[in-house]
C-alpha cells in the first residue's frame, strides 16, 4: 500500500492538422491529393496542472464531464501514457520512467474483458501466474523434481495430480478473493455462463487477487442496470476498506462519487476544480461549476445584486442575508453576484415568500416531488424545487417558495469563485 502523488503534472497529445489553406476544400479526393507537407502537429493540451496527494489507503474518486482528462490521469499513473510534464510518484518513489507492469498497479476498466475460454477460477488466477506470486526460491524440489511431478500425474485423474507449491499458493489466493466477492460457488462457470454483475465482480477479483499497491477503476460499474450497480457499488466501498488498498476511482457519476470516496476530485478541461470531502464538496462548492455538477437535481442560478450590506436584489425579488454574510463579502468589490439554491431547500410558504414561480412540471417520485418552472415574472429564469411529496400542485399556477436562507451560495459573476455559510467545526 502506498499513497500516490501527482505534482504539477501536464499532457498533450500531439494532433495532426489541415493547414488554413487546405481548410475549405469541397471535394475528399482533394484533401487526398493534397500535399501531406501542409499537415502540422499541433499539441492539445489535456491535462494542466495538476496536483493531487492520495493518501495511503484512501479512496479518491475522480468525477467530471466526458473528456475532462480522467482516464488520461489514471492511464499516466498506470505508466500507459508518458507525462509532458510533472511528476508521478507512488509511495516515495517517482515514477515517471518506471514501465507499467513495475508500478504494483492493478486496473479495472469499463469494459472489463474477461477470457472467454478460461472459467472464473483461471481468470482470477491467470494474473497470478504470469506475475511473481507464490515463486519459491530456485532449489532441487522446485526446478527439477515438481515439474516432473507435474508432467508425470498429468493424465491421472484430477485429485491425484501433483500440484506444485507455486500452484497452491495461488489456490489460496483465489479462494480468498473468492470468498471476499462471495463468488466461490461460480468458480468453475465459463464467463458466457455469468451475469453482468458477476462478471464484474470477476473482474474485480482478478484486480484484487494481486494485492496490488494501488487499484485504478474507470468507470467500472457503467455496463451494470441501476440495481446492480448500486449493490456492487457498496460492495467495492466495503472490500477497499477491509483491504485497505489505495484507490482511485474515476466516474462521471455524481451520486457514484458522493457515496464511494474518501475524498472527490473534480475535474472540467483537464484541471482540477476542488478536492474535499463529498460533504464540503456538496455544502461548500469552490465555484459554480462544482456546485452544478454535484448533486440532483442540479442548484438552481439567480443573478443577484448586493445593492448595500447584506441586500441582495433581483428585478422579481429581494432577500435579506444572514448576518455571517458580513463579513465573507466584506473584501468583494464586485457586487455582481449569482445565487445558488438548491431545489431542496426551497419550501412551499403561501403568506410570507421570498420568489413566486409558474409551474410548467410536476415531477412526483414518491420520496419527493420536484417542480419545474420559472420566476413568475421573468420566463427566461428556471427554477427547480423539490417538496413534500405530499404537495398539490397543477401546471400553469403560481406558487409561492421561500428560501433556506442558511443553505443558499453566492458566485462572483465574473469569477465564479463561490461562497456558502461557514461550516461549524
Ligand atoms: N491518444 C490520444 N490522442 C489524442 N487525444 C486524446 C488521446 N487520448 C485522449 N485524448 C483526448 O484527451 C481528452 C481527455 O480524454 P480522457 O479519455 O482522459 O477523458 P475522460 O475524462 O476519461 O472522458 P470520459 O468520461 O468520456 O471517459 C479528450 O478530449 C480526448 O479526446
Ligand atoms: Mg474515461
Amino acid at each position: 500500500m502506498a499513497k500516490v502523488v501527482f505534482e504539477n503534472v501536464y499532457k498533450s497529445f500531439k494532433k495532426q492538422v489541415q493547414e488554413e489553406s487546405n481548410r475549405n476544400i469541397e471535394h475528399k479526393s482533394e484533401i487526398l491529393d493534397s500535399d501531406s507537407s501542409s499537415l502540422t502537429n499541433q499539441a492539445v493540451n489535456v491535462l494542466r496542472n495538476i496536483n493531487l496527494e492520495v493518501k495511503d489507503g484512501e479512496f479518491m474518486v475522480l468525477v467530471g464531464p466526458s473528456g475532462c482528462g480522467k482516464s488520461t490521469l489514471l492511464r499516466l499513473l498506470a505508466g500507459l501514457e508518458e507525462l509532458t510534464g510533472g511528476n508521478v510518484y507512488i509511495g516515495d518513489r517517482i515514477v515517471n520512467k518506471i514501465p507499467p507492469k513495475a508500478r504494483d498497479i492493478a486496473m479495472v476498466f469499463q469494459n472489463y474483458a474477461l477470457y472467454p475460454h478460461l472459467n472464473v477460477y483461471d481468470n482470477i488466477a491467470f494474473g497470478l501466474r504470469r506475475s511473481e506470486i507464490g515463486e519459491t526460491e530456485s532449489n532441487l524440489v522446485s526446478d527439477w523434481l515438481e515439474p516432473a511431478l507435474v508432467g508425470l500425474t498429468r493424465s491421472l485423474p484430477r485429485s491425484m495430480r501433483y500440484i506444485s507449491s507455486r500452484e497452491r499458493e495461488i489456490r489460496k489466493r483465489v479462494r480468498y478473493v473468492a470468498s471476499l466477492l462471495q463468488i466461490e460457488s461460480l468458480l468453475s462457470r465459463l464467463p458466457k455462463e455469468l451475469s453482468g454483475g458477476q462478471k464484474q465482480r470477476v473482474a474485480l477479483g482478478r484486480a484484487i487477487a494481486r494485492n496490488p499497491q494501488v487499484f485504478l477503476m474507470d468507470e467500472p460499474l457503467s455496463n451494470l442496470d441501476a440495481k446492480l450497480r448500486t449493490e456492487t457499488r457498496a460492495q467495492i466501498v466495503q472490500l477497499q476498506k477491509q483491504l485497505g488498498i489505495t484507490t482511485i476511482y474515476v466516474t462521471h457519476d455524481q451520486t457514484e462519487a458522493m457515496t464511494m470516496g474518501d475524498r472527490i476530485a473534480v475535474m472540467k478541461g483537464g484541471e482540477i476544480q476542488q478536492i474535499a470531502s463529498p460533504l464540503e464538496i456538496y455544502n461548500q462548492p469552490a465555484n459554480r461549476f462544482v456546485a452544478e455538477f454535484i448533486g440532483s437535481p442540479p442548484m438552481n442560478f439567480l443573478p443577484v445584486e448586493l445593492t448595500k450590506p447584506l441586500t441582495l436584489i433581483n428585478p422579481h425579488f429581494r432577500l435579506t442575508l444572514p448576518e455571517y454574510w458580513g463579513e465573507i463579502l466584506h473584501n468583494q468589490r464586485n457586487n455582481k453576484f449569482l445565487l445558488g439554491i438548491r431545489p431542496q431547500y426551497f419550501f412551499l410558504s403561501p403568506e410570507s415568500s421570498h420568489i413566486s414561480v409558474k409551474v410548467n412540471l410536476v415531477e412526483a417520485l414518491g420520496s419527493e416531488t420536484y417542480i419545474k418552472g420559472t420566476l413568475s415574472n421573468d420566463s427566461d429564469t428556471s427554477i427547480t424545487a423539490s417538496l413534500s411529496p405530499d404537495t398539490i400542485v397543477s401546471l400553469g399556477e403560481s406558487i409561492n417558495l421561500s428560501i433556506n436562507l442558511d443553505k443558499i451560495h453566492l458566485f462572483d459573476a465574473n469569477t465564479q469563485v463561490g461562497w456558502a455559510m461557514p461550516i461549524l467545526r
